[in-house]
């Protein structure tokens, strides 16, 4: 099919195209909208590839990631009928940390309150700490400003006082581990425009701002992950990450069962459930047998027994990263579940009985128009998210846009970079 070049795309009553990665341990999936200048998204090209190379966030085989990305990519932009150049991509992993810093200022008296010069000058001073030099900053976020002792200040511009203290929530990764998923995309063709943490990316496409004042905490559990993020006051203030997603409960039904991976993931997908009001226990499952073996029956109650089990565990990891965060007790809007496992049925009932807390499950369809159904999965919350985040541009500004083209193509970033902003 023919694809129109970008540059002749974005320029069009000026809508702007923006494109999101997620490198998952089950998929590669690209999204491509286009984003009017009152911000609607329109979703234009959706694709989607099984992922090899990567596991847990991390680039395992270089070749096989890069085979992914351009798979996903040229469906995406086939479906779109462009090009895409700069790409947002999300990134997790055991590398990835969060602290919070302070920074302090001093004001001194003067007529006009405190102004954005000095907002800026707290800001440099709390994110002046020491990073190792074999990792990197992927995100500076605004906790909180205090004036004079007082907590809790959203915009703190315009306000008297002597004193003005900001915490900024410094999100790093190891350089290496980044290092290879740029060099993969890159090798793929494209260009990496930012990075963004997968647990916030997904945040964005599935939370609803009164949840993350309220105190909320995401749960976005994938095939070989759960990203844990906890919101409250309208700020992340927690991140967390359980090796643990679906891939697991696939391996425990294809052991439990004697069956094969792919028969243990299409029956997972079937006709199993994490709670026992989704199912008839007594109903006879024919699993076909391996290496030569026969079919055999055997009870949905059986394969019932894995299943809630696994979730179960997978699910107490996540608590018990969640209660040692300090804001655990600050979850009034409970917990929102989303990722391809949030798919499976009864793990809401699962979800709620331990954390005892209300919990959703979260679908990234909100305030898109185009092709929304192509999105509407818990499993495309994170490329979904991506857009979101580059449109809403929350970061004040502090994405460290530092991955920027190769020489090739630097007139093409160039001139997307001038034509969004
Ligand atoms: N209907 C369903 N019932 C149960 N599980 C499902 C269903 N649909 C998808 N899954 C599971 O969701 C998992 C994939 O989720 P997702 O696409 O979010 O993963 P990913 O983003 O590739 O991986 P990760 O985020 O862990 O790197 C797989 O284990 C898959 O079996
Ligand atoms: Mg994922």
């Amino acid at each position: 099919m023919f694809i129109k070049k970008l540059e002749g795309a974005i320029n069009m009553d000026k809508h702007h195209i923006v494109a999101g990665l997620d490198l998952g341990t089950s998929k590669v999936s690209v999204v491509i909208a286009e984003v009017s200048p009152e911000k609607k998204i329109n979703i234009i090209g959706v694709g989607e590839s099984s992922s090899e190379g990567m596991r847990h966030g991390v680039v395992i085989n270089l070749e096989k990631t890069i085979n992914s990305i351009k798979t996903a990519v040229h469906d995406a932009q086939v479906m779109a009928g462009i090009e895409i150049g700069p790409i947002c991509v999300a990134v997790t992993g055991e590398h990835i940390k969060g602290m919070a810093s302070k920074g302090v200022i001093s004001i001194g008296s003067r007529n006009e309150g405190i102004t954005n010069a000095d907002v800026e000058r707290v800001r440099e001073s709390a994110k002046g700490i020491a990073i190792p030099t074999e990792r990197e900053i992927i995100h500076t976020l605004t906790q909180d400003f205090i004036v004079d002792n007082q907590p809790n200040i959203v915009d703190p511009v315009g306000l008297m006082g002597m004193r003005l203290e900001a915490i900024i929530y410094i999100i790093t990764g190891s350089s290496l581990a980044l290092g290879n998923i740029k060099k993969a995309v890159e090798r793929a063709g494209l260009v990496v425009d930012m990075m963004v943490i997968q647990s916030l990316a997904s945040s964005y496409a599935v939370l609803d701002s009164e949840e993350m004042h309220q105190g909320v905490c995401l749960l976005d559990i994938g095939g070989g992950v759960t990203n844990i993020a906890i919101w409250y006051g309208g700020s992340l203030r927690d991140i967390g990450l359980v090796k643990l997603g679906g891939e697991a409960i696939t391996r425990d039904i294809a052991m439990g069962l004697a069956t094969s991976r792919t028969y243990a993931e299409k029956i997972k997908i079937e006709k199993s459930a994490a709670h026992p009001s989704y199912l008839d226990l007594e109903e006879i499952i024919e699993i076909p047998g391996t290496a030569g073996r026969g079919p055999r029956k055997i009870n949905t109650e059986k394969l019932y027994d894995v299943v809630e089990a696994r979730v179960e565990e997978m699910l107490d990891f996540s608590y018990r990263r969640i209660k040692r965060s300090e804001y655990a007790h600050n979850l009034a809007s409970g917990l929102v579940v989303t990722g391809g496992c949030a798919n499976l049925k009864g793990i809401l009932e699962v979800g709620e009985e331990l954390f005892e807390l209300p919990m959703r499950v979260g679908i990234p369809t909100n305030d898109l128009s185009g092709m929304v159904e192509a999105v509407s999965s818990p499993s495309f919350s994170t490329c979904v998210g991506l857009i979101k985040y580059t449109v809403m541009d929350k970061e004040e500004n502090n994405v460290k846009r530092i991955y920027t083209s190769q020489d090739t193509f630097m007139d093409r970033l160039k001139k997307w970079i001038s034509d969004f902003f």
